[in-house]
């Protein structure tokens, strides 16, 4: 299944740059150019598809069996869909909540398409060999279908649509073994859950804060994302190398860093959306971090230490270092002479991530002892 909105810019665009309509075509959202792809932008992954369909899913079976069970019961059928609400919200916003929203919304709306891309391939390939797995992977890439052309549609409230089909063939895609899947999506799937959630509880309070109707169906959406991550979790359990040993504990440690660093960047960089929010961009990740990291202890076997003040000062380290960066880089000149003005500040985060990675993690079992 492709997303509704897949099937709409899935064809040929009339340019793909916001601009005028040729002469003849009904005027209709204009297809936005994606995102320049940084490392800070979302990644389309990819992996070891025969790998994944030998998977012996026998040490966990029956929790598997049961989340495929709930995926089945599709709580969400008839959540997504657009009301009254929607009508004329998209006027309401002044022109720099509009520029951050509708930034937010591309950004959102990659990722959830990046998921549903993955999972639908990865149901795919395995269907014959692996049915439970193929099935669970099915209805994921059903409800990521729905997120992506939800908030595709959102998008063109604004007058703009993600040509979702130029993105799929034209992004580049990161092949991760399977373990690394699982620790990268497991993670996305939860700091998505908690995400979403301190947005929705956030807004419950503040009504008056609530810039666009798309976050009254946050609530429903982000349950949708938790049972995701735990049909990983379960996986992860019924491959006990992935979640056990030295080289386990080390990897779940750099991707628990990657997505908490990249995440805690992007979003300061972005503060004014969240200001528009009326939330606090770093109060916000911190939040976010924290309950993304004692949910992620009841799996991997490290969490990390979230607690310490130098966790939170050398993140800091690395939004000065993106600054300056940004700055450069918005300064123009060739681009030999960018790279040499950049290299410091990129041996500054090499040697922060460093830092942040050699601190000592906290081992989940003595973090979260009850659930494990
Ligand atoms: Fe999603
Ligand atoms: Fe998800």
């Amino acid at each position: 299944m492709v997303p509704p909105a897949a099937t709409v810019t899935g064809a040929p665009a009339p340019t793909s740059t916001v601009s005028g309509h040729p002469v003849g075509v009904l005027p209709g959202p204009d297809i936005k150019d994606p995102a320049k792809d940084t490392i800070l932008t979302p990644r389309f992954y990819t992996t070891d598809f025969d790998a994944m369909a030998a998977m012996d899913l026998q040490p966990n079976q029956a929790e598997l069996e049961a989340i495929c069970e709930e995926f089945r019961k599709d709580y969400n059928r008839h959540h997504f869909v657009r009301n009254d609400e929607f009508i004329g919200a998209a006027d309401k916003l002044d022109p720099d909540t509009r520029r951050v929203f509708v930034e937010f919304l591309e950004q959102s709306c990659t990722s959830e398409f990046s998921g549903f891309l993955l999972y639908k391939e990865m149901s795919r390939r395995i269907k014959t060999k692996n049915p439970l797995l193929a099935e669970c992977f099915a209805h994921m890439a059903r409800d990521e279908a729905r997120h992506a052309g939800f908030l595709n549609k959102s998008m063109a409230d604004f007058g703009l649509q993600l040509d979702l089909g130029f993105l799929t063939a034209n992004k580049a895609y990161t092949y991760f073994k399977p373990a690394y899947i699982f620790y990268a999506t497991y993670l996305s799937e939860k700091i998505g859950y908690w995400r979403y959630i301190a947005i929705y509880r956030h807004l419950e309070k503040h009504p008056e804060s609530k810039i666009f109707p798309i976050f009254n169906f946050f609530e429903n959406w982000c349950q949708d994302e938790n049972r995701h991550g735990d049909f990983f979790d379960a996986l992860m359990k019924s491959q006990p190398k992935t979640v056990n040993g030295l080289a386990s504990r080390l990897w779940c440690r750099f991707f628990l860093l990657a997505v908490f660093a990249t995440m805690y960047v992007r979003d300061v960089a972005r503060k004014e959306f969240y200001e528009a929010l009326g939330l606090d961009a770093r109060q916000y990740d911190k939040y976010v971090i924290e309950k993304t990291n004692e949910t992620s202890a009841r799996i991997f076997p490290v969490v990390l230490a979230v607690d310490k003040p130098e966790f939170w000062r050398r993140l800091e380290h690395l939004v000065d270092n993106n600054e300056a960066l940004a700055k450069v880089a918005a300064s123009g000149g060739p681009a030999p002479l960018q790279a040499l003005r950049k290299l410091p500040h990129w041996a500054a985060n090499g040697y922060q991530m460093v830092r942040l990675f050699l601190m000592a993690p906290i081992r989940s079992d003595r973090f979260q002892p009850a659930v494990r």
